[in-house]
């Protein structure tokens, strides 16, 4: 169902806002600049993402999830703890966690085309390819 596929979407675009920022204020390391600041372009991303997904939702005649407890009930992406964190261990977690939301989205936009609603699938795109750059931009991060 792409109400149901959607919510769970919108729980991990929550945590994952919420973690990045956890992660742009505790990194820590000689890259920390540069780090810091890209940080909080992902997460401004995100949570443009956060709002339009909820709006989606309602377009289509679903019910939002908006509270931070059915976030953490089914959310598949986990918290951030309390702690500094080096770059290369931020990017490690956070290329898993942007390879969630590209499962999500495809399961969107699969479902979607199932039940003919086309704008929702078309909308997927967007996220796909916004997904797929920062995938492949963190892995190169990565690489030694
Ligand atoms: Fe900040």
């Amino acid at each position: 169902m792409i109400v149901e596929d959607l919510n769970l979407f919108l729980a991990n675009l929550n945590v994952f806002y919420r973690k990045l920022q956890n992660y742009h204020w505790n990194i820590k390391g000689e890259d920390f600049f540069n780090v810091h600041a890209k940080l909080e372009e992902f997460y401004d991303d995100i949570n443009e993402q956060v709002d339009e997904i909820a709006e989606h939702i309602l377009i289509i005649d679903g019910q939002p999830l908006g509270t931070m407890n059915d976030y953490l009930e089914i959310a598949q992406i986990k918290e951030a703890q309390n702690e500094k964190k080096d770059s290369r261990s931020i990017f490690e977690t956070i290329l898993k966690d942007y390879c969630i939301l590209v499962e999500n989205a495809t399961k969107v936009k699969e479902d979607a085309d199932n039940e003919k609603k086309y704008a929702t699938s078309a909308l997927m795109d967007e996220y796909l390819l916004d997904y797929g750059k920062k995938v492949w931009m963190i892995r190169q991060v990565l690489m030694k």
